[in-house]
Protein backbone atom coordinates (compact mmCIF):
# COMPACT_ATOMS: atom_id res chain seq x y z
CA UNK A 1 0.00 0.00 0.00
CA UNK A 2 1.17 3.52 -0.62
CA UNK A 3 2.52 5.21 2.54
CA UNK A 4 1.04 8.80 3.06
CA UNK A 5 3.32 11.60 3.91
CA UNK A 6 2.33 15.64 4.27
CA UNK A 7 3.33 18.93 4.54
CA UNK A 8 1.57 21.10 6.85
CA UNK A 9 1.30 24.76 7.21
CA UNK A 10 -1.41 28.04 6.49
CA UNK A 11 -0.83 29.32 4.15
CA UNK A 12 0.43 26.08 2.57
CA UNK A 13 -0.04 27.08 -1.57
CA UNK A 14 4.18 28.00 -1.20
CA UNK A 15 5.15 24.64 -0.20
CA UNK A 16 8.26 23.20 -1.87
CA UNK A 17 8.11 20.01 0.03
CA UNK A 18 5.51 17.81 -2.20
CA UNK A 19 7.81 18.82 -5.38
CA UNK A 20 10.98 17.38 -3.32
CA UNK A 21 9.62 14.36 -1.53
CA UNK A 22 8.19 13.05 -4.61
CA UNK A 23 10.89 12.99 -6.23
CA UNK A 24 12.80 11.49 -3.74
CA UNK A 25 10.57 9.37 -3.89
CA UNK A 26 10.54 8.70 -7.40
CA UNK A 27 14.33 8.42 -7.71
CA UNK A 28 14.50 6.33 -4.89
CA UNK A 29 11.71 3.93 -5.93
CA UNK A 30 9.98 4.23 -2.82
CA UNK A 31 5.92 3.96 -2.75
CA UNK A 32 4.66 6.98 -0.77
CA UNK A 33 2.88 9.33 -1.87
CA UNK A 34 3.55 13.56 -0.27
CA UNK A 35 0.99 16.31 -0.38
CA UNK A 36 0.12 19.53 1.02
CA UNK A 37 -2.51 19.75 3.84
CA UNK A 38 -3.95 23.51 4.91
CA UNK A 39 -4.46 23.24 8.60
CA UNK A 40 -7.03 25.53 9.86
CA UNK A 41 -5.69 28.13 12.61
CA UNK A 42 -6.00 26.61 15.79
CA UNK A 43 -6.78 23.28 14.38
CA UNK A 44 -3.26 21.56 14.46
CA UNK A 45 -4.51 18.75 16.38
CA UNK A 46 -7.61 17.53 14.93
CA UNK A 47 -5.74 17.59 11.29
CA UNK A 48 -2.88 15.42 12.82
CA UNK A 49 -5.13 13.26 14.13
CA UNK A 50 -7.72 12.99 11.34
CA UNK A 51 -3.83 12.34 8.83
CA UNK A 52 -2.89 9.56 11.50
CA UNK A 53 -6.20 8.11 11.23
CA UNK A 54 -6.62 7.94 7.67
CA UNK A 55 -3.12 5.99 7.55
CA UNK A 56 -0.49 8.38 7.90
CA UNK A 57 3.05 7.77 8.07
CA UNK A 58 4.85 11.63 8.65
CA UNK A 59 4.08 15.22 8.27
CA UNK A 60 6.54 18.17 8.10
CA UNK A 61 5.60 21.51 9.90
CA UNK A 62 5.64 25.11 8.17
CA UNK A 63 4.31 28.09 9.84
CA UNK A 64 2.87 28.70 11.83
CA UNK A 65 2.27 24.97 13.10
CA UNK A 66 5.92 24.20 14.69
CA UNK A 67 5.12 25.13 17.79
CA UNK A 68 1.98 23.25 17.86
CA UNK A 69 4.06 20.21 16.98
CA UNK A 70 6.57 20.91 19.05
CA UNK A 71 3.45 20.17 21.93
CA UNK A 72 2.12 17.44 20.30
CA UNK A 73 5.04 15.60 19.60
CA UNK A 74 4.86 12.61 22.01
CA UNK A 75 9.03 12.13 22.00
CA UNK A 76 11.47 14.96 20.93
CA UNK A 77 14.41 14.77 19.54
CA UNK A 78 16.89 16.93 20.83
CA UNK A 79 17.23 18.70 17.57
CA UNK A 80 14.39 19.60 18.31
CA UNK A 81 14.48 20.18 21.86
CA UNK A 82 17.24 22.74 21.22
CA UNK A 83 15.61 24.55 18.53
CA UNK A 84 12.39 24.72 20.36
CA UNK A 85 10.28 23.58 17.33
CA UNK A 86 9.16 21.06 15.61
CA UNK A 87 9.79 20.62 11.37
CA UNK A 88 9.01 16.71 10.85
CA UNK A 89 6.62 13.95 12.71
CA UNK A 90 6.94 10.27 12.32
CA UNK A 91 4.04 8.58 13.54
CA UNK A 92 4.78 4.59 14.80
CA UNK A 93 1.65 3.35 17.02
CA UNK A 94 0.30 5.84 19.25
CA UNK A 95 4.18 7.44 19.31
CA UNK A 96 4.62 10.93 17.71
CA UNK A 97 8.35 11.36 17.09
CA UNK A 98 9.14 14.43 16.31
CA UNK A 99 12.69 16.39 14.93
CA UNK A 100 14.23 19.69 13.71
CA UNK A 101 16.56 19.33 10.36
CA UNK A 102 16.76 22.75 9.25
CA UNK A 103 20.12 23.05 11.31
CA UNK A 104 21.77 19.88 10.00
CA UNK A 105 20.09 20.61 6.57
CA UNK A 106 21.77 24.17 6.38
CA UNK A 107 25.53 22.70 7.39
CA UNK A 108 24.89 20.00 4.97
CA UNK A 109 24.38 22.59 2.66
CA UNK A 110 27.46 24.64 3.47
CA UNK A 111 29.77 21.62 3.94
CA UNK A 112 29.04 19.04 1.44
CA UNK A 113 27.58 21.04 -1.28
CA UNK A 114 28.85 24.36 -0.97
CA UNK A 115 32.05 22.57 0.11
CA UNK A 116 32.98 25.07 2.85
CA UNK A 117 34.35 23.42 6.04
CA UNK A 118 33.15 25.00 9.31
CA UNK A 119 35.96 23.64 11.08
CA UNK A 120 38.25 26.41 12.57
CA UNK A 121 36.58 29.22 10.81
CA UNK A 122 35.30 32.72 11.88
CA UNK A 123 31.31 32.44 11.97
CA UNK A 124 28.74 35.64 12.09
CA UNK A 125 25.02 34.25 12.79
CA UNK A 126 22.88 37.81 11.69
CA UNK A 127 19.76 37.19 14.27
CA UNK A 128 18.80 35.44 17.11
CA UNK A 129 14.99 34.19 16.16
CA UNK A 130 14.31 30.14 15.94
CA UNK A 131 16.26 29.99 12.43
CA UNK A 132 19.24 30.62 14.36
CA UNK A 133 18.18 28.50 17.50
CA UNK A 134 17.73 25.72 15.56
CA UNK A 135 21.12 26.05 13.63
CA UNK A 136 22.68 26.75 16.95
CA UNK A 137 24.05 22.83 17.91
CA UNK A 138 24.74 21.88 14.50
CA UNK A 139 27.07 24.73 13.73
CA UNK A 140 28.79 24.32 17.17
CA UNK A 141 29.19 21.07 16.13
CA UNK A 142 31.12 21.55 13.19
CA UNK A 143 34.20 22.97 15.60
CA UNK A 144 34.36 26.56 14.28
CA UNK A 145 37.13 28.94 15.79
CA UNK A 146 34.45 31.16 17.04
CA UNK A 147 30.50 32.46 16.69
CA UNK A 148 29.42 35.31 16.99
CA UNK A 149 25.51 36.24 17.25
CA UNK A 150 24.38 39.41 16.81
CA UNK A 151 20.88 40.71 17.37
CA UNK A 152 19.24 44.16 17.38
CA UNK A 153 17.55 42.68 20.69
CA UNK A 154 20.67 41.98 22.39
CA UNK A 155 18.75 39.91 25.21
CA UNK A 156 17.50 37.36 22.54
CA UNK A 157 21.00 36.65 21.21
CA UNK A 158 22.53 36.65 24.82
CA UNK A 159 20.03 33.69 25.93
CA UNK A 160 21.16 31.77 23.03
CA UNK A 161 24.80 32.33 24.05
CA UNK A 162 23.58 30.72 27.85
CA UNK A 163 21.85 27.63 25.60
CA UNK A 164 24.91 27.16 23.77
CA UNK A 165 27.29 26.87 26.75
CA UNK A 166 24.80 23.96 27.90
CA UNK A 167 25.85 21.85 25.19
CA UNK A 168 28.21 20.02 23.72
CA UNK A 169 30.35 21.95 21.38
CA UNK A 170 30.98 24.44 25.26
CA UNK A 171 34.82 24.90 23.93
CA UNK A 172 33.71 26.76 20.83
CA UNK A 173 34.33 30.79 22.07
CA UNK A 174 30.87 32.07 21.51
CA UNK A 175 29.85 36.06 21.43
CA UNK A 176 26.83 38.04 21.26
CA UNK A 177 26.73 41.25 20.11
CA UNK A 178 24.75 44.10 18.46
CA UNK A 179 24.95 45.74 14.83
CA UNK A 180 27.04 48.45 16.29
CA UNK A 181 29.67 46.69 17.86
CA UNK A 182 30.66 44.86 14.39
CA UNK A 183 33.34 47.79 13.35
CA UNK A 184 36.29 45.49 13.11
CA UNK A 185 35.74 42.05 12.93
CA UNK A 186 35.95 40.13 10.23
CA UNK A 187 34.44 36.19 9.34
CA UNK A 188 34.75 33.98 6.82
CA UNK A 189 30.83 33.11 6.71
CA UNK A 190 28.46 35.00 7.26
CA UNK A 191 25.01 33.33 7.67
CA UNK A 192 21.54 35.68 7.58
CA UNK A 193 19.31 33.64 9.54
CA UNK A 194 17.19 37.28 9.99
CA UNK A 195 13.31 37.07 8.46
CA UNK A 196 14.56 40.45 7.19
CA UNK A 197 15.48 39.46 3.26
CA UNK A 198 11.42 38.54 3.43
CA UNK A 199 10.67 41.39 3.11
CA UNK A 200 13.41 43.18 1.47
CA UNK A 201 14.75 45.13 4.51
CA UNK A 202 18.38 45.67 4.58
CA UNK A 203 20.79 45.28 7.93
CA UNK A 204 23.11 47.61 9.57
CA UNK A 205 26.39 45.41 8.73
CA UNK A 206 29.69 47.04 8.03
CA UNK A 207 31.36 45.63 5.15
CA UNK A 208 34.26 44.68 6.91
CA UNK A 209 32.61 41.74 8.74
CA UNK A 210 33.05 40.15 5.07
CA UNK A 211 36.61 38.56 5.21
CA UNK A 212 38.70 38.04 2.20
CA UNK A 213 36.90 34.73 0.16
CA UNK A 214 33.88 34.84 2.49
CA UNK A 215 31.25 32.73 1.94
CA UNK A 216 27.86 35.15 2.24
CA UNK A 217 24.90 32.00 3.26
CA UNK A 218 21.54 33.63 3.37
CA UNK A 219 18.99 31.17 4.86
CA UNK A 220 15.87 32.94 3.28
CA UNK A 221 14.94 30.64 -0.41
CA UNK A 222 13.49 32.15 -3.28
CA UNK A 223 14.20 35.64 -3.19
CA UNK A 224 16.97 36.27 -5.54
CA UNK A 225 19.87 38.79 -4.43
CA UNK A 226 18.32 39.66 -1.06
CA UNK A 227 19.70 43.11 0.29
CA UNK A 228 22.21 41.09 2.52
CA UNK A 229 23.84 39.55 -0.57
CA UNK A 230 24.12 42.67 -2.35
CA UNK A 231 25.51 44.21 0.29
CA UNK A 232 27.95 40.91 0.54
CA UNK A 233 28.39 41.57 -2.95
CA UNK A 234 29.67 45.19 -2.92
CA UNK A 235 31.93 44.26 -0.08
CA UNK A 236 33.86 41.90 -2.95
CA UNK A 237 32.65 38.92 -1.69
CA UNK A 238 31.73 36.65 -4.64
CA UNK A 239 30.41 33.07 -3.11
CA UNK A 240 26.96 34.11 -2.46
CA UNK A 241 24.15 31.15 -1.72
CA UNK A 242 20.57 31.22 -0.46
CA UNK A 243 18.59 28.61 1.68
CA UNK A 244 17.87 26.06 -1.57
CA UNK A 245 20.34 24.26 -0.50
CA UNK A 246 19.62 24.22 3.39
CA UNK A 247 16.03 23.82 1.99
CA UNK A 248 16.55 20.56 -0.30
CA UNK A 249 19.05 19.09 2.68
CA UNK A 250 16.81 19.16 5.64
CA UNK A 251 13.66 17.84 3.32
CA UNK A 252 16.71 14.56 2.67
CA UNK A 253 17.60 14.01 6.40
CA UNK A 254 13.27 13.71 6.76
CA UNK A 255 12.87 11.51 3.94
CA UNK A 256 16.09 8.94 5.33
CA UNK A 257 14.54 9.29 8.25
CA UNK A 258 11.18 8.19 7.34
CA UNK A 259 12.11 5.64 4.70
CA UNK A 260 15.77 4.75 5.49
CA UNK A 261 16.94 5.72 2.10
CA UNK A 262 19.29 9.05 1.63
CA UNK A 263 18.33 10.62 -1.72
CA UNK A 264 20.60 12.53 -3.84
CA UNK A 265 19.65 16.43 -3.82
CA UNK A 266 21.32 17.74 -6.65
CA UNK A 267 18.48 17.55 -9.01
CA UNK A 268 16.14 18.94 -6.60
CA UNK A 269 18.25 21.94 -5.81
CA UNK A 270 19.18 22.48 -9.63
CA UNK A 271 15.07 22.29 -10.27
CA UNK A 272 14.32 24.88 -7.13
CA UNK A 273 17.17 27.41 -7.60
CA UNK A 274 16.04 31.27 -8.22
CA UNK A 275 18.94 32.83 -9.47
CA UNK A 276 20.48 35.51 -7.17
CA UNK A 277 20.08 38.92 -9.38
P1 LIG B 1 12.54 33.00 12.55
O1 LIG B 1 11.79 31.86 13.15
O2 LIG B 1 12.40 33.12 11.05
O3 LIG B 1 13.95 33.07 12.99
P2 LIG B 1 11.79 35.01 14.44
O4 LIG B 1 11.93 34.01 15.52
O5 LIG B 1 10.60 35.92 14.44
O6 LIG B 1 11.77 34.32 13.03
O7 LIG B 1 13.13 35.87 14.39
C1 LIG B 1 13.34 36.86 13.44
C2 LIG B 1 14.76 37.37 13.60
O8 LIG B 1 15.01 38.31 12.55
C3 LIG B 1 15.03 38.11 14.90
O9 LIG B 1 16.35 37.89 15.30
C4 LIG B 1 14.82 39.57 14.50
O10 LIG B 1 15.51 40.48 15.30
P3 LIG B 1 14.91 40.99 16.72
O11 LIG B 1 14.93 39.82 17.63
O12 LIG B 1 15.84 42.05 17.15
O13 LIG B 1 13.52 41.48 16.41
C5 LIG B 1 15.43 39.55 13.13
N1 LIG B 1 14.98 40.63 12.26
C6 LIG B 1 13.83 40.71 11.56
N2 LIG B 1 13.80 41.84 10.82
C7 LIG B 1 14.98 42.49 11.04
C8 LIG B 1 15.56 43.70 10.56
N3 LIG B 1 14.92 44.50 9.70
N4 LIG B 1 16.79 44.04 11.02
C9 LIG B 1 17.45 43.26 11.89
N5 LIG B 1 16.96 42.10 12.38
C10 LIG B 1 15.73 41.72 11.96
Amino acid sequence: MTDRYAVIGNPIEQSKSPLIHNAFAQVTGQDMAYTKLLGPLGGFAASVDAFRAAGGRGMNVTAPFKLDAFAYASDLAPSAQMAGAVNAMKFEGGKVYAENFDGVGLVRDVVHNLACPLKGRRVLVLGAGGATRGALLPLLAQGPAELVIVNRNLAKAQALLELARQHPGAAVPVRALNYADLNGDAFDVVFNATSASLTAQDLPIPTSVFAHGCLAYDLTYGKGLTPFLQRARQAGVTRLADGVGMLAEQAAEAFAWWRGVRPDTREVIVCLTVPLV
